[in-house]
C-alpha cells in the first residue's frame, strides 16, 4: 500500500522552530524515518510539505488516484481549514491526523481540529514518533479493510 505523509505550514522549520515545543528533529529526519519504517512494514511512503493551503488541497485531490492512505499534520490549518477537511472527505482515503505537540494541552484555539472530523483518529503529543505510530495505525486499518 501507498501512503502520503503531508506536512503543512511552518513544519519545514522543524528542528529550529520552538524546539521546546516541537523537538529538535528536522522534517528531513522525520521523513527519512517514515520512509524507512514504511519499507519495514510494507508501505510505500511519499512525503510532501507545503506552506500553502491550496497546494495541500491539490495534493489531497491527486492522492485519490495514487495513494491508499494519508497522514497529515496540517499545522495551523488544522484549526481553520474547512476546505482541507472537505478535500479529505471528497477523496475518501483513510486519514490519520498527527501533531507533534499535545494540542489539547495548549491554547484554546488549538483544541479544535476540523481535520479530526474526517480522520480515522488523531495522534498528538508524541513528537516525531507520532508519524511512525500513524503509519502503524494505517497499516493495521488497511489490513482489515
Ligand atoms: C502542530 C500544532 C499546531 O497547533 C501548530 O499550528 C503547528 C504544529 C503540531 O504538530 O504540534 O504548526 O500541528
Amino acid at each position: 500500500n501507498r501512503i502520503l505523509i503531508m506536512n503543512g505550514p511552518n513544519l519545514n522549520l522543524l528542528g529550529s522552530r520552538q524546539p521546546e515545543v516541537y523537538g529538535a528533529t528536522t522534517l528531513a529526519m522525520i521523513e527519512d524515518a517514515c520512509r524507512a519504517h514504511g519499507k519495514a512494514i510494507g508501505l510505500a511512503v511519499s512525503c510532501l510539505q507545503s506552506n500553502h493551503e491550496g497546494a495541500m488541497i491539490d495534493a489531497v485531490h491527486a492522492a485519490k488516484r495514487s495513494q491508499d492512505g494519508l497522514v497529515i499534520n496540517a499545522g495551523a490549518y488544522t484549526h481553520t481549514s474547512i476546505a482541507l477537511m472537505d478535500a479529505v472527505s471528497s477523496v475518501e482515503l483513510p486519514l490519520v491526523e498527527v501533531h507533534l505537540s499535545n494540542i489539547h494541552a495548549r491554547e484554546e484555539f488549538r483544541h479544535r481540529s476540523y481535520l479530526a472530523k474526517v480522520a480515522l483518529g488523531q495522534i498528538c503529543g508524541f513528537g516525531a514518533q507520532g508519524y511512525i505510530l500513524a503509519l502503524d495505525a494505517l497499516k493495521a486499518h488497511l489490513e482489515v479493510t
